[in-house]
């Protein structure tokens, strides 16, 4: 099975922007991590990301037809946008949101997440290992 491990706005700049609240790692470390345990997992694995809406929906239509689930960072849109989380339902397979950091004990307009509506699992302040505990969750629901 393949997952598609989707990263939204600002999220290229992981390691230079706020380390205290989202750690040292970069988006490239991240992506080294995933690539290893999805294969550890028997998981191929698709990493992208946009720091447009539109694109990041295009790559939600686009795993409709490529990928059996879903790893996703919404980041700020995950406050924001409908058309993500309407992207989302369109897409069968599950779907586990992550946040680098506790979205909860941070500003109130970060409590609410559009895309938890649709997430089959969320996980919040476990940092770059969120992607890789993710990862194996995805697998588990694969499995069935
Ligand atoms: C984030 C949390 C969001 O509130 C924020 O806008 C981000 C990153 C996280 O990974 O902790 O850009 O999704």
């Amino acid at each position: 099975p393949r997952v598609l491990v989707l990263n939204g706005p600002n999220l290229n700049l992981l390691g230079r922007r706020r380390p205290e609240i989202y750690g040292a790692r970069t988006l490239a470390d991240i992506e080294a991590a995933c690539r290893a345990r999805a294969q550890a997992l028997g998981l191929a694995l698709d990493f992208a990301q946009s720091n447009a809406e539109h694109e990041l929906i295009d790559r939600i239509h686009a795993a409709r037809e490529t990928a059996q689930a879903i790893v996703i960072n919404p980041a700020a849109y995950t406050h924001t946008s409908i058309a993500i989380l309407d992207a989302l339902e369109t897409f069968e397979g599950p779907v586990v949101e992550v946040h680098l950091s506790n979205i909860h004990k941070r500003e109130p307009f970060r409590h609410r997440s559009y895309v938890s509506l649709r997430a089959d699992a969320v996980i919040a302040g476990c940092g770059a290992q969120g992607y890789e505990l993710a990862l194996e969750r995805v697998a588990a629901l694969l499995r069935g």
